[in-house]
């Protein structure tokens, strides 16, 4: 039952809104990675209406397992066991091969490091032409898009200095030093965005 298994209220309020993209970004039969499944509702969601996909969720290994429960109750063919993957360690080799990648409310929490670390490991395991869509608050020019977004940047970096609301210029050069360009730029609910980022080289 769903009281049973971990809940993220975020996700049940974003994932038709992102299920909505990624029906028109990821169109073509495929592997996706997931980098920080967290509970797994996106997982499951995303793989029951994207049937031509195979999802791949993977998390922290403190995490890995955290979305299990809904993964098993799904019973759904096309979601993998989730992989325990720290983006810092990079196990990247033992992943299946992939085509594409999505990652949602996980760059602000990673420290900056862990993002390069992302976006370093995600360009090398997809393939040339493959997409990476990142979900999320962003900043631009180091200014917030709402006053909750500056607020909920304040309680982060308050939590923890490491944490915090990313910036697109910073993003934008690690996409160019990684060979991911970013290619649009969705408005999504909530003061949200999702960010989509082509492998090109
Ligand atoms: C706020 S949660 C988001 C979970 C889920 N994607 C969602 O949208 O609800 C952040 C996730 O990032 C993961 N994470 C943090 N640091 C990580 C790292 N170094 N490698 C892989 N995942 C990491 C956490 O384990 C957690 O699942």
């Amino acid at each position: 039952m769903q009281k049973d298994k971990p809940f993220s209220q975020a996700c049940e309020n974003n994932k038709a809104p992102i299920l909505e993209k990624l029906a028109e970004l990821f169109k073509q039969p495929g592997t996706i990675l997931e980098i920080g499944t967290g509970t797994g509702q996106h997982a499951v969601h995303f793989a029951s209406h994207l049937p031509h996909l195979v999802w791949q969720p993977t998390d922290h290994p403190h995490n890995a397992q955290l979305a299990r429960a809904w993964i098993d109750d799904s019973g759904l063919s096309n979601i993998n066991s989730p992989i325990a993957l720290n983006v810092l360690d990079g196990n990247w080799a033992d992943l299946p091969e992939i085509d594409g990648a999505f990652s949602a409310n996980t760059a602000h929490i990673m420290a900056w490091e862990e993002v390069e670390a992302m976006f370093r490991g995600v360009a090398g395991a997809l393939p040339k032409g493959g997409i990476f869509c990142l979900y999320g608050p962003f900043s631009y020019g180091g200014q917030h898009t709402s006053d909750s977004n500056a607020r909920f940047d304040q309680s982060l970096r308050t939590q923890a200095p490491r944490m915090g609301i990313r910036d697109m210029g910073d993003l934008k050069t690690l996409g160019e030093e990684t060979g991911l360009a970013l290619e649009e730029d969705f408005g999504m609910p909530a003061n949200n965005r999702l960010l989509v980022w082509r492998r090109v080289r």
